[in-house]
């Protein structure tokens, strides 16, 4: 069956109080709305339309930096979920497939569950997705009659018997295209918020003798975030269930509470992660690496057997071969380090090229800035660059040179050259006995 999706998120988001559109709040360094559209993108939908209202511009933007092909339609006034839906219209005109309609704020809809609910639209018309909730609170409650599912009432709408029914909506409902349409003409708006209810679609559908039923899944799926709290939590959950993944995938944390992945962190077998460390997004880190306590990745990918921290700070594009080592406090970005080269304290290594075990002293310092333009420096292979080494980009350092330490390079030194590039020392003979005599006299005197 093709699909399309259809995304809400057009609302404002009111207890976020927040300049950000609700569905734009991050969970694991990606807007819950990419959230919501990698849920989706499990059915491998044919469309999907994003439906956008506050801050339409910035979702708009999301959308397609994770999906170029996604179509933004706006709802200019947020008259209701149901009104929502019917913004996608025209975007699925003529299109003949399932749509399923998903909220930007609830980020954990799983592939078996959207599998599932597939499944169930084989025997019915209208699938909704179900949850028992243990506090059901403001939820839709979902009436079940004769083994149909007979309509949802919202909460504000309910009587005191559905309000005790604890089988709630999570929003999520699958129907053919061309029905949801149809079956949204007829939403009115008479209830208790004055708004379109996509709820109500169920309800006019059996009345039309069309068939529904729920899809359950656990309540932690179907969490919705509205609130900053619900946002941290949101979070939480996020990182146990990566921490347990990374566990079941071969992955040693000595304190996997402590360990944060991005949305789309990618661990290799048998590598182990000390405590605090953190993974922002874009990070790919191979089998056998060990990544040592307090460093921070993003956008970077480190190879099989290098060792990285404690203390160290991978920014985007760095590339780490194998068995390189980088060691505290040292940045490195825009960068590729080769085979068996290390950089092991104190340095930051930007725009560069580091040849195979090639070694790089402490406080070394690519000076990739020059206000305006980067510059690239290259270190060959079997290099030694002594320590608080200055490389003044863009330069380069052959293979097997060498540096003395505290120079400053500013001009390319040719393979096996040693480059020393700094004031040639001069001892005075007993000069600092005399200075220390001068000046214990001058305390003593009282004056400075
Ligand atoms: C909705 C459901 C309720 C369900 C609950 C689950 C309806 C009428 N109610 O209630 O049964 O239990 O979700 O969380 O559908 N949105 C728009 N445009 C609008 C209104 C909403 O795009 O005009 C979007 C919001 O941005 C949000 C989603 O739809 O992503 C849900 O809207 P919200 O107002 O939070 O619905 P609830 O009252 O929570
Ligand atoms: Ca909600």
């Amino acid at each position: 069956m093709t699909t399309a999706l259809i995304i809400l998120g057009a609302g404002m988001g009111t207890r976020m109080n927040s300049d950000l559109p609700k569905v734009l709040h991050e969970i694991a360094g990606a807007p819950m709305l990419v959230h919501a559209m990698k849920a989706g993108a499990a059915l491998t939908p044919e469309h999907t339309i994003v439906v956008a209202g506050h801050g339409a511009q910035a979702v708009e933007k999301a959308a397609k930096s994770y999906d170029p092909d996604a179509v933004v339609v706006r709802q200019d006034e947020q008259l209701g979920t149901g009104h929502a839906v019917a913004q996608a219209r025209d975007a699925l005109k003529g299109f003949d497939g399932d749509a399923i309609v998903l909220y930007g704020d609830t980020p954990f809809i799983s592939a078996e569950t959207l599998a599932a609910m597939s499944a169930a639209r084989l025997t019915h018309d209208i699938v909704v997705l179900g949850f028992e909730a243990a506090d059901p609170g403001r939820y839709g409650r979902l009436i079940v009659k004769d083994g149909q599912l007979d309509k949802i009432v919202e909460f504000k709408d309910a009587s005191e018997i559905e309000r005790a029914v604890t089988l709630c909506n999570s929003g999520v409902i699958a129907a053919k295209a061309s029905d949801l349409f149809a079956l949204i003409d007829e939403v009115g708006n008479d209830n208790a918020a004055g708004e379109y209810y996509l709820t109500d679609i169920v309800g006019i559908a059996r009345a039309r003798g069309m068939s529904a039923t729920v899809v359950s899944c656990d309540e932690a799926e179907t969490l919705g975030v509205n609130s900053r709290a619900e946002l941290a939590r949101a979070e939480a959950l996020f990182q146990a269930n990566a921490r347990q993944a990374a566990q079941d995938d071969g992955v040693t944390m000595t304190a996997p509470e402590t360990v944060f992945f991005g949305h789309d962190t990618v661990i290799g077998r048998d590598t182990v992660i000390e405590p605090n460390v953190v993974f922002a997004p874009g990070v790919t880190v191979e089998s056998g690496a060990t990544i040592r306590a307090f460093s921070h990745l993003e956008g970077c990918h480190v190879a099989r057997g290098a060792i990285v921290g404690p203390y160290a700070r991978l920014r985007p594009c760095a590339e780490l071969e194998e068995n390189v080592k980088i060691g505290n406090f040292v940045e490195v970005k825009n960068a590729r380090i080769s085979e068996g080269a290390k950089v092991n304290h104190l340095s930051y290594i930007g725009d560069a090229q580091i040849g195979a075990r090639a070694n790089i002293g402490a406080g070394t310092i690519t000076c990739n800035y020059d206000g305006f333009f980067k510059h690239k420096t290259t270190i060959g292979p079997d290099a030694f660059i002594g320590s608080n080494t200055m490389l003044v980009a863009p330069v380069s350092v052959g293979a097997e040179a060498m540096t003395g330490s505290g120079s400053v390079i500013t001009r390319d030194v040719p393979a096996g050259d040693l480059a020393l590039a700094r004031a040639r020392q001069e001892n005075k003979a007993g000069l600092a006995v005399r200075l220390f005599d001068k000046l214990r006299a001058l305390k003593a005197k009282g004056s400075k």
